[in-house]
């Protein structure tokens, strides 16, 4: 049976800063972020744009863009760590804005960024079991990135969610199903304490806490692959190379570009051939042409933890989905602390046209260009301020809490 995803929708907030204008204002040469980083936006979440009304949003509109009946969904899960509640789960709140029906398994999932994996996990593996019985799900990573002013994170903060509808005969990409490296190690590279808005991050050893786990996922996944006859392993051939694109989890561009020299270097390790200038050479070659056409969204928008690999996929498939129907690529997520998979699956035939469906060139264009100071104003505000005026469109918002309730208004 072909598993996968079936249609996409994004949310992201309404307003942004430019990373040249928050490199000037904290005194940095704007080339470590532009360059240094990869980014060019970063998306300014306000507390009424919270998790729940973003998640609830994108939902929304992966619905809108795929040809399934509501009545058919038997599974909701929200992959977040920036979840509002100890106890009920964003998908909770999300199933009630979306009036979803009342048959359904509703959970949340977590472990930082994989939490939304987690989730595309559960659910093709669900519908793969035959437990689904012919019913698809909806999965939504929704999360909202705080490092804080001023800090080295800064840059990398960013917020936003990406759902996906996932089913049997997908329209826009075919989970190879079981063919993954699973990579976990108990690290304290980034983790956010009970009761704290802002991340706690150890940033140099979270890039090495990543760059372990993308070499030991890709082997995983690399050998079968190559057992189940999805790429060939002969000596010379590099199986990551037989990939037409990869998808990493972009905490800011510049990781994606690390991760992948890393894949690269793992290859020739594995073959026994040296690391040298010539090989970094031709590294760098191949993440222009298999992984620089994932990034664009991400740069504009920054780090949306567990939605930022299907963010970079969304943006993939946006720019190039006729051209890669067909073609199998590789996806990798990573979570700090630390979990991660490396997985593979094949753009469908019909995908460009459902993809066209998401309107994700609408996405950009409709948001606002804020000053530093009005960023560091949002900032300021407590989490349960509501949006001081009502977003315009489709959009979800966060009204306040009353009598311990969160309450919420959306069209
Ligand atoms: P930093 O120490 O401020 O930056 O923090 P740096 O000094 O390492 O410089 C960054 C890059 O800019 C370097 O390039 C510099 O050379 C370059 P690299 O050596 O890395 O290739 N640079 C310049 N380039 C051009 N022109 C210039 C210039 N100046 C410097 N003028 C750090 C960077 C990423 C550590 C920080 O922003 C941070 O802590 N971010 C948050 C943590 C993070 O994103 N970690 C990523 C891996 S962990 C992960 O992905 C999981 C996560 O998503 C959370 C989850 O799972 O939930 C974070």
């Amino acid at each position: 049976m072909k598993i996968g995803i079936d249609a996409l929708g994004v949310a992201v907030p309404r307003r942004y800063v430019d990373m040249v204008e928050l490199a000037r204002a904290r005194g940095v040469e704007p080339g470590k972020y532009v360059d240094g980083l990869g980014a060019r936006e970063m998306a300014v979440a306000e507390p009424g744009e919270d998790t729940v009304a973003l998640a609830a949003l994108a939902g929304r509109r992966a619905l809108a863009a795929s040809e399934i009946d509501r009545a058919s969904l038997g599974l909701l899960v929200v992959g977040t760590e920036t979840g509002v509640d100890h106890s009920k789960p964003v998908a909770s709140f999300v199933h009630g804005l979306l009036e979803l029906p009342q048959t359904m398994r509703v959970y949340d999932t977590q472990h930082a960024c994989y939490g939304g994996t987690a989730g595309l996990m559960a659910a093709v593996e669900w519908i793969a079991s035959g437990a689904a019985a012919g019913r698809s799900a909806l999965v939504i990573c929704s999360d909202i990135a705080r490092y804080g002013v001023g800090t080295a994170g800064e840059p990398t903060q960013g917020a936003g969610a990406v759902a996906m509808v996932v089913s049997a005969n997908p329209a826009l990409v075919e989970i190879d199903v079981g063919v993954s490296g699973a990579a976990s190690t108990h690290v304290f590279d980034f983790w956010r304490p009970l009761g704290l808005r802002e991340a706690q991050v150890d940033g140099h050893y979270s890039v090495q806490c990543y760059l372990d786990a993308v070499s030991a996922a890709y082997r995983g996944w690399k050998v079968r692959a190559i057992e189940r006859g999805l790429v060939r392993g002969a000596p010379g051939e590099l199986a990551s190379e037989q990939l037409a694109r990869i998808c990493y989890h972009v905490p800011f561009c510049k990781m994606a570009r690390k991760a992948h020299l890393q894949v690269r270097r793992c290859e020739l390790e594995d073959a026994g051939t040296a690391w040298d200038p010539a090989a970094e050479q031709a590294g760098l070659a191949s993440f222009k042409r298999q992984v620089d056409p994932t990034l664009p969204l991400c740069a504009r928008i920054g780090n949306i933890y567990t939605g930022s690999l299907y963010l970079g996929l969304a943006g993939l498939l946006h720019a190039q989905a006729a051209e890669l129907a067909g073609s199998r690529i590789g996806l990798f997520s990573y979570g700090s602390g630390c979990t991660s998979e490396f997985f593979s699956g094949v753009v469908g035939k019909a995908a460009a046209a459902r993809i066209a469906a998401a309107k994700l060139g609408d996405l950009l264009e409709a948001r606002e260009k804020i000053s530093v100071a009005e960023y560091e104003r949002i900032m300021a505000q407590p989490p349960t301020s509501p949006l001081e005026d009502a977003p315009a469109g489709d959009g979800f918002r966060f009204l306040g809490v009353k009598d311990h309730r969160r309450q919420y208004a959306g069209k």
